[in-house]
């Protein structure tokens, strides 16, 4: 089969879409045939030599796909050959075929497209873990989602709202900010030009006082201090990027104060199984969320389509920060 190969670490221009091994079917996996993969900014850094998959992923890049089932593994009896689907990867998404855990798959609701799906996986799976399983999102919340325009912020807002919630975003341009409002964002905050804090705690949170009950953060070091300030009594920060930086000083009299809770997830490390593993973070997205993406409630927000060839076009979009919602590549119609 063709994937994604890099040519040692660096730019976009190390990626070429060259010969590779197919990858080999395991016990519980299926294998996909690819329609589109789903570009994340973590594929960046892998890329770049500073994300390594983790042991036993394949080094193919890509964290998310679409695509039909092209054969299926000894033990699964829940999927078939034929069948549309999009799945949760560690690995391997940038290619013509991927072998997944049965485990990782979702179906593709009728009347989506499966290039849009394949934009799904990785943000449902973020989202849902984060703001649902870790932090507990409830109808009375007031959740300030940082980076509302990115592929996990345009996701997190729809759900969010879905779910009754009250959603400030951030985002670095009036335009964007507009989109979010679109999208159901009730506050809207230029990072640029507006201080945050402010902004959240003239906000009343689901406890009854200033700020706000969940943050889901992608900037790390950068606004640990600033997101502490801007949490309500009884407030989850859960960091999931690290855009600004990985060390910061934490004020624990300032988080003591209002009983406040850092949470740092991360979807890619997590076992295939068991407690907190990917198998259960898909089988709460597919109960939940996925009804309300099949409604059409929560919808697919994609920026650009482009050919798997131009995967180092597809990364420098992304990187240029030009984009509203997800970037994906289509591997072949399907
Ligand atoms: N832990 C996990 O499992 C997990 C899973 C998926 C993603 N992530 C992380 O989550 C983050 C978002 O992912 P994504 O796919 O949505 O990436 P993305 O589409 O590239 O979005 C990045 C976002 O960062 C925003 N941003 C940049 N500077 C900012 C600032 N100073 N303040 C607030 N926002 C700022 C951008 O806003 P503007 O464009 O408006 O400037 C943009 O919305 C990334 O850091 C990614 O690595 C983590």
């Amino acid at each position: 089969m063709r994937a994604i190969d890099l040519n040692g670490f660096g730019g976009p221009e190390t990626m070429s879409w060259a010969e590779t091994p197919d990858p080999t079917l395991g016990h519980g996996e299926v294998l996909i045939d690819v329609a589109a993969a789903g570009v994340n900014r973590a594929d960046l850094l892998q890329r770049r030599g500073h994300y390594p998959p983790p042991p036993g992923a394949s080094p193919v890049i890509g964290l998310e796909c679409s695509g039909v089932i092209a054969e299926v593994g000894d033990g699964v009896r829940d999927w078939a050959v034929g069948d549309r689907v999009c799945a949760l990867l560690s690995g391997g998404g940038y290619a013509e075929r991927v072998a997944v855990p049965a485990t990782q798959v979702l179906p593709v609701p009728d009347g989506l497209d499966l290039g849009a799906a394949a934009g799904l996986p990785e943000v449902a799976a973020t989202v849902w873990s984060n703001l649902v399983m870790t932090a507990g999102l409830r109808a009375d919340h007031l959740v300030l989602i940082h980076g509302g325009g990115g592929g996990v912020g345009t996701h997190a807002i729809q759900v969010a709202k879905a779910l009754g919630a009250r959603v400030a975003v951030t985002a670095g341009s009036a335009d964007k900010l507009a989109r979010c409002a679109e999208l159901g964002a009730n506050v809207l905050i230029n990072y640029r030009e507006d201080d945050f804090v402010t902004a959240v705690r003239a906000e009343e949170s689901g406890a009854g006082g200033p700020g706000a009950d969940i943050i889901l953060d992608n900037m790390g070091a950068a606004y640990l201090e600033r997101n502490v300030d801007a949490l309500a009594a009884n407030g989850k920060l859960v960091v999931i990027g690290m855009q600004g930086g990985v060390s910061a000083e934490l004020n624990l009299a300032a988080l003591l104060a209002k009983w406040g809770t850092v949470h740092a997830t991360n979807v890619r490390a997590r076992p295939a199984t068991g407690v907190g593993g990917k198998a259960e973070i898909i089988a709460e997205v597919r109960r939940h969320l996925w009804p309300l993406i099949a409604d059409g409630t929560v919808v697919p927000v994609i920026a650009a389509e482009l050919p798997i060839e131009e995967a180092g076009e597809a990364h420098r979009l992304l990187d240029s920060g030009e984009v509203f919602g997800k970037v994906v590549l289509r591997v072949k119609e399907l």
